[in-house]
């Protein structure tokens, strides 16, 4: 009876640890509505980091807008050197001349999505959240496939 007990008690322990581990480590699905759940409910990006040397406002290109900002989650930041490390999520916040917000683009890397092509899944999002693009896009790849020796990515050298 006491046996029986202990043994309930242990597993109900070994159960409580399980989900706690499962909760802290939930990485999103590579899918639009996923990953911005993830990024705007449980990982709220605006909290992230900045590239050492891209911190903040900065001035873009065509076809991003004039301006942006360039969140990159902790995984991303402890990347040492190129391929960045599984788990790093980059948000891109692009502006119009007016300072107005104009469209999220976010890269996420995701162990055997996309191998051919660094295993990014790519997702443009409006300012509030709606997907509009999501995939392996072959636009956003094009471009950044010109840096496919630093992981696809372009305002840092990884
Ligand atoms: C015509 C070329 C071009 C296309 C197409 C393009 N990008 Fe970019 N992207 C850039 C450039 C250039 C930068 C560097 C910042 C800037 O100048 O705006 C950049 C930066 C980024 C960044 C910041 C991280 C980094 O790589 O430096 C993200 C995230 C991003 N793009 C996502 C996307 C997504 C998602 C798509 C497709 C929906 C896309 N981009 C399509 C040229 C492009």
């Amino acid at each position: 009876m006491q046996k029986k007990m202990i043994l309930g008690l242990l597993l109900a322990i070994l159960l409580m640890g399980c989900t706690v581990l499962t909760a802290s480590d939930e990485m999103p699905e590579p899918d639009g509505d996923s990953l911005w759940g993830y990024i705007s409910e449980v990982s709220l990006y605006q909290s992230w980091g900045f590239w050492s040397d891209h911190q903040g406002m900065q001035d873009g290109r065509a076809p991003h807008g004039p301006q942006h900002k360039v969140f990159v989650n902790q995984t991303g930041l402890m990347s040492v050197g190129a391929p960045a490390q599984y788990g790093t999520i980059e948000v891109k916040e692009n502006y119009g001349n007016d300072n107005v917000l104009k469209a999220i683009t976010v890269m996420y890397k995701v162990r055997g999505y996309n191998p051919a092509d660094g295993d990014w899944f790519w997702a443009k999002y409006s300012p509030t959240g709606t997907t509009l693009k999501q995939g392996k896009l072959d636009g956003c790849i094009g471009c950044h496939g010109t840096r496919a020796a630093n992981d696809f990515i372009l305002v840092h050298e990884l």
